[in-house]
């Protein structure tokens, strides 16, 4: 359906082309002076330079036009030339309930629906889930639901980190501690064990030590870059033990993603890419982009006007092995070939902004990924203590996912049993509600390539520009409903009679615009921010009218529509966050 603002726009280009002016000039936008007005238009500042003639002239012929039309309870000509507007509540009531009868509350994509690869969470199977991979994980999930709000047909790939070093480094410790498994012994023919020689917590202490010894045991390095050799080569014992490896984690990472109301639609990693390699190289090498140099092969990807040397991007090292860009321009060829993307994007953190530079020029000039298909990286900010530093446990290693979550959950556990509201039972469960939004909106309302301060008490609070205070202004709604005793789902929207329930009912209209920013920037901070401005608007509505005591049956309905429809379109953005609300709190 029609945006308010476009249908506010159109009114008025109708008006000035009515007067003899260019339609152009008739373009609304949401007023910079509140006190003023609610929405204005400056075309007559632009008609009056071709006109010839003075803008408030031009104003005011314009506003003679608009006075009939039925939209605008006040149109005003205001020196030197702008047109200052406030909409009629008729009319503003009428597009609400247009909007409340619409599927997605009036959001419509604008433009052709994509197919879209986001490459988000790309954890390293074996390591453990850390805050490294957090914000990829958040960003990556929102981006992908208020792109499929728009109507993208998006697949999210996990893009595990399966292949590496890592793997090598847990073999060669594993053929330390137990030489006699089967895996080891090269003339071993028969089936291997179903169970793992090893739990997700002795892995998880597995990993670490192993990269420990690798750096000051040169002989155990040299080992664990066999041991990536042979599973690179599919050596039978270290690829089943490999496999094993990969089941146990992805078990954990899956456990993991879902406390944080993560998903991904396909689980691809590094090692799905390793048959693309051989004939990308090929090919490459038969049209003459792959070049020698040092014994490296390279694809030069310098172009004339950077700003910056662009180095070339190297796909294969002088002895033989392939890198981190091979890896990730083979997963486009994949990616290529399974789904013809209109759009790639990828979630890491900005350190990585040149890898993915070097691989998307790759891309082009190999015609691995054509001029229509979109190739991009969102390369985000780290999140950091309150020293201002990449964010530590106390005890100043890096800290497990798990452990943070835990943390936050029982911090907002503790606040809400001081409440009393909550039995302890309830209290728990909630907290665990409540602390997912805490994270996810701290780190969601930044701009994503800035670095944050995560800030446990600033995240929970339940007042001010919080994830737990959008939870409350729900909670607040919902238990108004609960005890407004009539059915409340259907009613329709009358227009607005008292100042904060017309600031609320603008909010609401603003919706699609704002979302439709956040869609076309893909930015979920677009999405925080409006939000955060509709809870505000309800709660100021909240106070300033009685709607439970209101004795006018006809009025108290119209102000149950309203918090209806805000309770609505809150929900529609907390999930387009990736959180949901509690039903108490
Ligand atoms: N596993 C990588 C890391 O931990 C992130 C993967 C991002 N995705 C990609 N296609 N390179 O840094």
């Amino acid at each position: 359906m029609e945006k308010l603002i476009d249908k506010l726009s159109s009114a008025v280009s109708a008006a000035f082309s009515a007067a003899g002016y260019a339609p152009g000039c008739g373009k609304v936008t949401v007023s910079n002076r509140p006190d003023l007005c609610e929405f204005q238009c400056n075309g007559a500042m632009p008609a009056a330079k071709s006109a010839h003639k003075a803008p408030i002239l031009i104003a005011n012929e314009v506003v003679a036009q608009l006075k009939g039309s039925g939209l605008f309870s006040s149109c005003e000509a205001v020196a030197p030339g702008f047109i200052n507007l406030r909409l009629s509540e008729a009319a503003l009531a009428e597009h609400l309930e247009q909007m409340r009868l619409s599927d997605r509350l009036g959001v419509t994509g604008e433009h052709k629906a994509r197919t879209v690869v986001l490459d988000y969470g790309g954890p390293n199977v074996a390591k453990p889930l850390h805050i490294g991979h957090l914000r990829s994980a958040i960003i990556g999930e929102s981006i992908k639901r208020i792109y499929r709000y728009f109507g993208d047909t998006v697949i999210g790939d996990i893009h595990l980190g399966d292949w590496g070093l890592q793997m090598g480094l847990i073999i060669a410790e594993l053929r330390e501690r137990q030489p006699d498994l089967p895996y080891f012994d090269d003339a071993f023919t028969g089936e291997y064990p179903e169970e793992a020689p090893f739990t997700i917590s002795e892995l998880e202490e597995i990993y670490p030590t192993a990269s420990a010894k690798s750096k000051t045991d040169e002989a155990f390095a040299k080992k664990a870059h066999e041991a990536t050799y042979y599973l690179q080569n599919h050596k039978r014992g270290y690829y089943a033990l490999w496999q094993h490896i990969m089941r146990v984690s992805v078990a954990d990472l899956k456990r993991n993603y879902e406390n944080l109301n993560v998903s991904f639609d396909i689980w691809k990693g590094e090692s799905d890419a390793e048959a693309y390699i051989p004939p990308m190289l090929e090919k490459l090498e038969v049209q003459g982009i792959l070049q020698e140099s040092e014994g490296a092969k390279v694809i030069p990807v310098a172009e004339e006007g950077d700003k910056k040397e662009i180095p070339p991007c190297i796909l294969v090292k002088s002895d033989g092995a392939t890198l981190y860009a091979t890896t990730d321009l083979a997963t486009i060829v994949q990616r290529m070939e399974d789904y013809h993307p209109d759009k790639i994007l990828y979630l890491t953190d900005k350190r990585q902004s040149l890898h993915f530079e070097q691989v998307f020029r790759a891309a082009r000039k190999s015609g691995i990924v054509p001029a229509e298909t979109e190739l991009q990286h969102i390369g985000f900010g780290t999140m950091n203590g309150k020293d201002g530093k990449p964010f530590k446990t106390r005890s100043g290693g890096v800290m497990r996912l798990e452990t943070l979550i835990a943390d936050i959950t029982s911090y907002v556990e503790q606040k809400i049993l001081e409440n009393q509201t909550l039995s302890p039972e309830e209290a728990a469960q909630t907290a665990k509600i409540i602390a997912v939004a805490a994270l996810k909106y701290g780190d969601l309302s930044n701009l994503a390539t800035k670095d944050y301060i995560f800030d446990l008490e600033r995240f929970s609070a339940f007042e001010g520009n919080t994830g737990p205070y959008l939870l409350y202004t729900i909670v607040r709604i919902k238990s108004i409903l609960n005890r407004y005793g009539a059915p409340w789902e259907n009613l329709p929207l009358r227009a607005a009679d008292n100042e904060s329930a017309k600031q609320l009912q603008l909010a609401l209209a603003d919706m699609p615009e704002q979302l439709a920013m956040a869609y076309r920037d893909s930015a979920p901070n677009a999405v925080c921010a409006y939000a955060y401005a509709l809870a505000g608007a309800v709660n100021k509505f909240y106070h300033e009218t009685h709607i439970l005591t209101e004795a006018d049956e006809e009025k108290q309905r119209a102000y149950i529509a309203l918090i209806a429809l805000a309770k609505r379109a809150l929900e529609e953005c907390i999930d387009l966050l990736g959180f949901s609300a509690p039903d108490r709190m």
